[in-house]
């Protein structure tokens, strides 16, 4: 697949790498490249920060129906951004009509995602993921789990309200094995 990194920094750098790893076909995008990563791109991840997104979309139109990993968290000048009500996924996916988006690596710290990037078996961490595209959802969930971590996903974008508070970030990065055994207790 041919994934186009818009903001290869530390998100979007990271999970680059590990996806070429994977044996993908990579472009990481960033300042005066990020139209030709969307471009080549079957996948785009934007990863760039909140304050940079509208400039980015306005470079890199148009997406059609290319499915967009959306890795970014409202913040800006003065902390986190008030986005009238609307998750930050619905937000984006607002600015990006016709764009199969799907939030993901975006609850966890890209320290934690870095260090815990070698994990295997029970040890994987979980990344969620929420969209409306039942099959873009799928396609994010599969790169998720090639690249060694398993794949949460939450039922809609209205609960993608990240970023989370220390305390729910710490307890979203158990090890797979002790979150389903949560997940099994409580639902
Ligand atoms: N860091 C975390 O722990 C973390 C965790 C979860 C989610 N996130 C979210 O993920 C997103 C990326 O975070 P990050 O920590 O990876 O940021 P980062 O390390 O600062 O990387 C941002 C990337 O975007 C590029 N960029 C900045 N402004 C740009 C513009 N106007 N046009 C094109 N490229 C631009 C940067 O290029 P230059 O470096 O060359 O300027 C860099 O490659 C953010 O929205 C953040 O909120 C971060």
């Amino acid at each position: 697949m041919r994934i186009g990194i818009i903001g290869a920094g530390r998100i979007g750098g990271n999970a680059g790498r590990l996806f070429q790893e994977a044996g993908h076909e990579v472009f990481l995008g960033s300042h005066d490249t990020v139209a030709d990563a969307a471009a080549f791109a079957d996948v785009v991840m934007l990863s760039v920060p909140w304050t940079a997104v509208d400039e980015v979309l306005e470079r890199t139109r148009p997406l059609g129906d290319k499915v967009v990993i959306d890795t970014t968290n409202p913040y800006g000048p003065g902390g986190v951004q008030d986005l009238g009500g609307r998750s930050a996924g619905r937000f984006n996916a607002d600015r990006m009509p016709g764009a199969r988006v799907v939030r993901a690596f975006n609850t966890l710290t890209s320290g934690f995602q870095a260090d815990a990037a070698g994990r295997s078996g029970a040890d994987r961490v979980v990344l969620f993921l929420s969209g409306d595209d039942a099959d873009a959802k799928a396609l994010v969930g599969g790169l998720i789990e090639e690249i060694g971590r398993r794949a949460g996903r939450e039922p809609s974008m209205a609960r993608s309200t990240a970023p989370r508070t220390r305390r729910r970030s710490s307890r979203r990065s158990v090890p797979a094995a002790r979150s389903r055994r949560r997940r099994a207790t409580t639902s």
